[in-house]
């Protein structure tokens, strides 16, 4: 897609990935709308974007969070992409991680996004596209965080469905399988504490490897060669 003049929502934008993929999107001439839970980082985050429309939204309010795409349509006159940066992780045995922790990774890194994009896909025109972040735990699901890599990989799931049925209309939907991102997000999990982890990507090269995919029209970012390879990891091809 072509990211000049594009309208594009990116929920989860006072994240460290969202709100550096909202900077370089807006750099590169999109008209940005954010949309994340802390007012404070929020606004900062608006203001390094220029002027534009945000809100706050919790991931537990689905409502809220399937009106988003037709707020942001609303605000910007139409809508041509939606990126969903928002998630949590969580890390302990299955047995100890109890249900309101596990509802919690469900709603924040599943039902949210999902709700997003359900209603961003009925608003994004033909070329326009769908896209979120899951994470190569949605594939290996690693031990000491079994709800978060099932949470991810349910998102997973939908996305590859959606492409399937949204094929026809022209609307492309784009996995963003990252690997360990040196953000501080294992630090910020609900509960637990994250095993030891390999060396992550700098988040500026997640950002490289999300735009590139977003420009190629590619369906998967991710371990891989070409537009949308993540280049630390090589194990698995933009398709
Ligand atoms: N960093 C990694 O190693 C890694 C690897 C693979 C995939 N990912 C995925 O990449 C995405 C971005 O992560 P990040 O590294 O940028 O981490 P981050 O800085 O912690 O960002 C997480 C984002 O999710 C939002 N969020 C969390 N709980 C929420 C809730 N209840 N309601 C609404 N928003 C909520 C946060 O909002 P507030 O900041 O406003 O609270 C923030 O915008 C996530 O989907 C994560 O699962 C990360």
């Amino acid at each position: 897609m072509e990211i000049r003049g594009a309208r594009i929502l990116v929920a989860g934008a006072t994240g460290d990935i969202g709100a550096a993929l909202a900077e370089r999107l807006a750099g590169l001439g999109a008209l940005t709308v954010l949309v994340g839970r802390d007012p404070g980082r929020l606004a900062r985050v608006r203001e390094r974007c220029g002027p534009g429309p945000s809100r706050t939204f919790d991931a537990w309010d689905l409502d809220a969070a399937e009106g988003t795409a037709a707020w942001a349509a609303r605000e910007l006159g139409g809508l041509d992409a939606a990126v969903v940066c928002v998630g949590v992780a969580a890390f302990g045995p299955v047995g100890e991680i109890g249900e309101a922790v596990a509802e919690h990774l469900m709603a924040v890194n599943a039902l949210a996004p999902m709700a997003i994009l359900r209603s961003a896909s009925t608003r994004v025109p033909p070329g326009g596209l769908l896209a979120a972040v899951t994470g190569t735990v949605a594939r290996s699901a690693p031990a000491g965080m079994a709800d978060y890599a099932a949470a991810k990989a349910a998102l997973a799931t939908w996305l590859t469905a959606a492409r399937r049925e949204l094929r026809r209309t022209g609307v492309g939907v784009l996995e963003i399988c990252l690997p360990h991102v040196e953000s501080g997000f294992a630090g910020r999990a609900v509960t637990g504490t994250a095993p030891p982890l390999p060396q992550g990507i700098p988040v500026a090269e997640a950002v490289d490897a999300i735009v590139d995919g977003m420009c190629a029209d590619a369906r998967f970012v991710g371990p891989g060669e070409g537009a949308g390879a993540v280049p630390a990891m090589s194990k698995r091809g933009v398709s």
